[in-house]
């Protein structure tokens, strides 16, 4: 494992090690150090998906408010080195602040920060204003500013194939998914559950901040939240009663000043009124001058499996039966795969060609409609079900499936029927539940 401080040195070393691997995918974990299990879990994931895990420790001034604990936060940066090394991480970056923001901003690197808002000189990265005006942002002016302008310097100088965030932040996870998706990066955001404690209470840096009386009490945060998913469950979409719920569990601790109980669209961050498909449910309080935060997705519909696992594993056999014993449906992905090397051949595209078979891709409509025993594939309106069958196609999917243009292109479609639940998939870009496999 190597440490950078500068952005030199990592470029550098990033652009090596591309070349050594030139298909070598780099999974991305920013994080403000102080790592406890919750980062570790996001960096065990990167692990699994990617050849090269990049982790940055940086604590960002932008995103801390005057008022906050910038300078009191837990700065553990040899600790977070082995823990790190630990994990299987093969590049640190932690710059000192004047390295990524100037020196002209912050006359020490533990000065009072500057708020993003401030900065009328610095280009900055500001969130769409119906996403931070609510939640944390109310409370947090400049906070997200902060966040995005750093993630996105962060994004360019590591340029990751996948950066990985904590559903912990659920606020952040969402806008950072917005800034990615309206500035077409070429990034894939991958969201990681969050890790609780046995008492239910979310890792935080910030619970270093609580005594061993304010800990338990901040327990109620959670027990608050798996209170309204209770009510969820009895068939009740309401949020006004759903947040009584939460509310009511909230009161029985005193101590607790809530700043706020709401139920939001998980993706646009929107109240909702009733729960249609998937509604985030969030509370933040103060015990003493520590805020906590935490979330529950409610999710109204019916469940998405993913199964995942190396080839020849038996996925699409296991894949198969259990949508057949579920009564979901199966998603054929390999299927999907067919369809465009399908399309590709008639349409006398070189298969190696990968722009040209990515402006293909990326225009085409595949859809999979399930029939009594089969699922008939169309791509374009065209049943292509017996035709994607064929020797050929068999011979040539292979190259298809391995370019990324491809895979992200599914994926996308992948995930759109996704969001209708009540499927069965293999692989794990789909799924909300995923079940590894061994061979
Ligand atoms: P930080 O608070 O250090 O968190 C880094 C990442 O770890 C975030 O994506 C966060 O959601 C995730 N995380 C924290 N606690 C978690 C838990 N209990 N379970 C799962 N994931 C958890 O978030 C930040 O830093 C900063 O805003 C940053 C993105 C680095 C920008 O400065």
């Amino acid at each position: 494992m190597r440490l950078f401080t500068t952005i030199t040195a990592l470029r550098c070393d990033l652009t090596v090690r591309k070349a050594q691997r030139p298909d070598g995918t780099v999974g991305f974990v920013p994080t403000l150090g102080n790592l406890h299990l919750g980062h570790l879990s996001l960096i065990r994931r990167a692990k699994l998906d990617n050849d090269i895990v990049v982790v940055s420790v940086f604590v960002n001034p932008l995103q801390f408010g005057p008022q906050e604990d910038f300078k009191q936060y837990p700065r553990t940066l040899e600790q977070d080195l082995k823990r790190c090394e630990e994990t299987g991480v093969d590049v640190v970056f932690s710059p000192a602040p004047e390295i990524l923001l100037g020196s002209s901003l912050l006359s020490s690197p533990t000065a009072t920060p500057t708020s993003t808002l401030d900065l009328p000189t610095r280009t900055q990265v500001i969130p769409p204003q119906s996403m931070t005006d609510r939640l944390c942002g109310s409370a947090r002016p400049g906070h997200f500013p902060g966040v995005t302008t750093i993630v996105a310097k962060l994004l360019n100088i590591v340029r990751p194939n996948r950066v990985y965030f904590g559903q912990k932040d659920a606020q952040q996870l969402a806008i950072i998914r917005r800034m990615v998706a309206d500035l077409d990066w070429p990034v894939e955001v991958i969201a990681c559950p969050i890790v609780r404690e046995t008492s239910g209470l979310a890792l935080s840096s910030r619970n270093r901040y609580l005594s061993p009386e304010q800990r338990q009490q901040a327990e109620a945060l959670y027990r608050s939240l798996v209170r309204g998913e209770q009510i969820f469950n009895q068939g009740i979409l309401s949020a006004a009663a759903i947040k009584q719920a939460v509310w009511s569990e909230l009161s029985n601790v005193s101590v607790l000043k809530v700043d706020y109980v709401e139920l939001v669209d998980p993706e646009t961050l929107k109240p909702i009124q009733n729960i249609e498909e998937a509604g985030l449910l969030a509370v933040a309080a103060y015990i003493g001058s520590t805020r906590l935060i935490d979330n529950i997705v409610l999710r109204n519909r019916r469940p998405i499996l993913a199964i995942d696992g190396p080839a020849g594993a038996g996925k699409s056999t296991v894949t198969r039966r259990l949508s057949e014993a579920l009564g979901l449906m199966y998603l054929d992905t390999g299927a999907m795969y067919r369809a465009v090397t399908w399309l590709a051949m008639q349409s006398q595209v070189a298969l190696q060609d990968e722009p040209a078979i990515a402006e293909l891709v990326h225009q085409c409509q595949i859809d999979l409609v399930p029939q009594q025993d089969t699922l008939q594939v169309l791509i374009n309106q065209q049943d292509v079900t017996e035709g994607i069958r064929s020797p050929e196609v068999t011979a040539n999917v292979s190259t298809l499936a391995a370019q990324p243009a491809v895979r992200q292109a599914l994926v996308k479609q992948q995930q759109s029927y996704g969001r209708k639940g009540g499927i069965v998939a293999e692989g794990r870009d789909i799924g909300t539940y995923v079940f590894p496999m061994r061979n």
